[in-house]
């Protein structure tokens, strides 16, 4: 089957590979000539991938057959309804589901709507009086969040990035007077607990879900520094988390369910790609975020234990008749290369190397990310550049073979967080959820 591939980060390289290993024919559209997913695909076309007409038309002339779409960006502009416009069924919500992550606003307000569990109490504001007037007047610490895209870096919580209310007004004046994730601000109140990721395919009905997994969004050790997309995770053996258990997934399990059948039932529309709910764990669960796609890295560590055929699962996405997807049962741990200054001032253009071989025999899986080959060379660009996974009956075990396979990727300006996936870091969210 011939299939297109939207994106060229870690999570796209995890994609291709999951679809070339499940006999598809690959072909890709992304912005930077990522050499993983260039190396699996028969043709690829450097653009950029937000382009409806240009990506639809690249997909007509190879004949694709289906379309898998990895970013928010390209589901958020409309991607799949220019794909399915030309008759190519398409793996990913079309741009009126795709603002269920592309509008906080509009998710919060979906799930007051529908009295779905899960809810925090929030106010959603496009003038800043307004804005102003509630962050005084609200009673409790709160999370502060341009309603737009922001590549996960918009999010501030007061007392954590925003040390007192004086830096929150200042920063809701930055973002809507900027216009920052389009202006448009959600004031909430701040969760407490520890986050946790589910993602699930779906099927416009049935919500199938995948291991659970957990994401490390700061940039240095010991979860300090600016908030990043993610410098790695780790999932375990048994599709938990250390800190939870089976009632927690299944209460997640159903807010995701009950979101599904809240949109459908407002837009008529049926969501067919990948959901992904951000959840805290505290005294109650609470849903933090929803995203109209996998994980980044969260994607490459249930791809690389995925046992189903991944071409029979999008096939059943699309199809409407999604069946459950078997995992490997092994934990993962991920870890990413980033550049220096990566969250805030990110040193791009450097050349790294990367040991493939040494990596190999390590165990690890590689992915590459966000940069670009050229002439046979790798170089950085401003975002995370290559991807390790151990996978392994323990997260411990996955752990020492993703940070041995770290010692075959070199380079000047770049870096990776040494402690995800280690005890002593595990042992920390284990307590502090007890
Ligand atoms: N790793 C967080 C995300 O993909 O949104």
């Amino acid at each position: 089957m011939r299939v297109l591939l939207v994106g060229g980060g870690g999570r796209e390289h995890a994609i291709a590979e999951a679809l070339a290993r499940g006999g598809a024919e690959l072909y890709a559209v992304m912005r930077n000539r990522n050499p993983g997913i260039a190396r699996l695909s028969r043709e690829f076309l450097l653009a950029d991938e937000t382009d409806g007409g240009r990506v639809a038309g690249f997909a007509r002339r190879i004949g694709a057959e289906m379309a898998v779409i990895g970013p928010e960006g390209p589901l958020a502009a409309g991607i799949v309804d220019a794909l399915t416009g030309e008759g190519i069924p398409t793996v990913g919500p079309t741009k009126r589901l795709a603002q269920i992550e592309a509008s906080k606003a509009f998710m919060r307000g979906l799930m007051a709507r529908h009295r779905i569990p899960g809810s925090l109490r929030y106010g959603a504001f496009s003038g800043l009086s307004e804005a102003l007037d509630f962050l005084e007047r609200f009673d409790g610490p709160v999370a502060i969040k341009p309603s737009g895209l922001t590549g996960g870096k918009g999010v501030k919580v007061v007392g954590d990035q925003l040390k007192d209310l004086e830096e929150a007004r200042d920063y809701l004046r930055e973002v809507m007077e900027g216009g920052i994730g389009g202006g448009e601000v959600v004031i909430e109140e701040r969760a407490e607990g520890e986050e946790f990721t589910l993602q699930a395919f779906v099927d416009g009905r049935r919500v199938v879900p995948m291991p659970l997994v957990q994401d490390h969004k700061r940039a240095f050790e010991g979860d300090t520094g600016p908030n990043t997309g993610g410098m790695g995770a780790y999932s375990d053996a048994n599709g938990l988390l250390p800190f939870l258990e089976a009632g927690d997934r299944k209460a997640a399990e159903d807010i995701m369910k009950a979101a599904i059948a809240a949109l459908r039932a407002e837009t008529g529309e049926e969501y067919r790609g990948i959901l992904y709910g951000q959840f805290m764990l505290g005294r109650e669960l609470r849903l933090i975020e929803f995203n109209c796609r996998f994980g980044d890295p969260e994607a490459m560590n249930v791809l690389s234990i995925l046992k189903t055929n991944f071409v029979e699962v999008c096939r059943g996405i699309v199809d409407g008749r999604l069946r459950d997807a078997v995992f490997e049962p092994k934990a993962t741990v991920s870890k990413y290369v980033v550049p220096q200054g990566y969250g805030l001032k990110p040193m791009s253009g450097k050349r790294i190397f990367v040991d493939e071989e040494r990596i190999r025999r390590e165990g690890a899986r590689l992915y590459y990310a966000a940069v670009n080959e050229d002439g046979g060379a790798v170089y950085t660009t401003s975002s995370r550049s290559v991807g390790v996974v151990g996978v392994h009956e323990t997260i411990a075990g996955a752990e020492r073979i993703a940070e041995r396979a770290m010692a075959g990727i070199r380079g000047e300006g770049i870096y990776h967080r040494a402690d995800i996936g280690t005890e002593a870091r595990l042992g920390r969210k284990i307590r502090k959820a007890l």
